[in-house]
């Protein structure tokens, strides 16, 4: 595991989305794997930067995204569909049909995760999967539980992922209560990964990910089996390691 730590938010945020570019540059038809939340917007401003300046061209780019609501309407502004296209999609040229995401309104949410699996294979595999990490060890929507869930699924949140969460809803009672999400396996399946923490709450779950107990009662430890992990991290998020 590559561990790398910052001063500060902004340096995470140039590191990270230069290694996504890299990854683009390197090679021009890349699958891309990517995250929502407060974590990756300033990587993806920085991969905004670098594309106007012409330093990078996403246009035989694929990307999956990790997870979505269930139920919630991909215009809603709290859905992670709006959430890609106002920080990232629109501002670069990653063709509109090479984007893809579990759609949480599918009427056979199980079929949609099958055919997603199906997808990303077809593809050729995720080249490098971009991940935050929650407070509770969840990555994606796998939260601590009794077993690792394989494959693309339905998950009930967690009580504290839905309470981390409601800061974007006007009301916790807004937060969907379920989610579709890539699974473990999938998230494995990457060739590379990239993980940002940012802050002191994050710290116990990294702790965990680099040198605690490999358990689903902390997702996030199963990366210690993958070949291929860099970690970014604040003063913060490293201040237990
Ligand atoms: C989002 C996702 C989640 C977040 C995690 C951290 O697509 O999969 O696992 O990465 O909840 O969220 P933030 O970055 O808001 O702290």
């Amino acid at each position: 595991m590559n561990v790398l730590t910052f001063d500060t938010e902004e340096q995470i945020g140039i590191a990270a989305g230069y290694y996504m570019c890299g990854q683009v540059l390197q090679k021009p038809d890349s699958v891309l794997g990517l995250a929502t939340g407060s974590t990756p917007i300033k990587a993806y401003k920085q991969m905004i930067e670098l594309y106007k300046k012409g330093a990078v061209d996403f246009s035989q780019v694929t990307s999956f995204n990790l997870d979505e609501y269930v139920n919630l309407d991909v215009k809603d502004k709290n859905s992670y569909h709006a959430f890609m296209h106002d920080n990232l999609f629109d501002y670069i040229n990653i063709p509109e049909e090479n984007i893809n995401f579990l759609n949480g309104n599918a009427e056979d949410l199980q079929l949609e995760c099958k055919n997603y699996e199906k997808k990303i294979k077809a593809c050729g595999g995720i080249d490098i999967q971009l991940l935050g990490i929650g407070s509770n060890g969840h990555i994606a929507f796998n939260e601590p539980a009794d077993s690792f869930q394989r494959w693309s699924h339905v998950v009930e949140l967690k009580e504290s992922t839905i309470k981390d969460n409601s800061r974007f809803f006007n009301s916790i009672e807004e937060v969907p209560t379920r989610a579709v999400t890539m699974g473990i396996g999938s998230i494995m399946q990457a060739k590379r990964i990239l993980i940002i923490a940012i802050g002191e709450h994050k710290a116990k779950a990294i702790k965990q990910l680099i040198d605690g107990n490999v358990t689903p009662k902390c997702p996030a430890s199963v990366l210690q089996f993958h070949k291929d992990v860099t970690l970014m991290l604040d003063k913060g998020a490293a201040s237990l390691i």
